[in-house]
């Protein structure tokens, strides 16, 4: 069995106090992505800062630390082929008032501060991210039944 691409998703606090944990997940793996790992947890400030490094210095910075790290997340890793753009897609954009219907902002969020999920912006970021929140590994590998209708080979 070969490993598709990975990415890393996380349902945000105002996520799971909205109770959309499940609305996510059901989108993902109604598209045929397949989830490989997943847990909850609340994340500390040097953790936040660390996983949000690149906006250090940025006017928002303190906000966003201080709402991510406001209340429990649902930290996931998810598979499939081209996996990581086919996740920002499905999240749309940033500011959720500009994030196309369809697309998990877009139909659920109405505020940048409060967009629900995070989504890994490449492949490096990704595998930066999956270290971060996965560091003991906890990763499955296995085969859905659809995986034959889905792809090619
Ligand atoms: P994320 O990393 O959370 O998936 O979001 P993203 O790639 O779509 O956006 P990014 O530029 O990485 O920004 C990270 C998060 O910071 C907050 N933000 N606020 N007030 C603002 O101008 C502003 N810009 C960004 C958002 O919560 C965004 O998701
Ligand atoms: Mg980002």
């Amino acid at each position: 069995m070969s490993v598709r691409e990975r990415t890393f998703l996380m349902v945000k606090p105002d996520g799971v106090k909205r109770q959309l944990i499940g609305n996510v997940v059901t989108r993902l793996e109604a598209k045929g992505l397949k989830l490989v790992a997943m847990k909850m947890m609340q994340i500390a400030p040097e953790m936040a800062e660390q996983h949000y490094g690149e906006h250090k210095g940025k006017p928002f910075f303190n906000g966003l630390i201080e709402f991510i790290t406001s209340g429990p997340v649902v930290a996931m890793v998810w598979e499939g082929d081209n996996v990581v753009e086919m996740v920002r897609t499905l999240i749309g954009a940033t500011d959720p008032r500009k994030a196309g219907p369809g697309t998990i902002r877009g139909d659920l969020a109405v505020f940048t501060g409060k967009n629900l999920v995070h989504g890994s912006d490449s492949t490096e970021s990704a595998h930066r991210e999956i270290n971060l929140f996965f560091p003991e590994g906890g990763i499955y590998e296995y085969m859905l039944p659809v995986e034959s209708s889905l792809y090619d080979e």
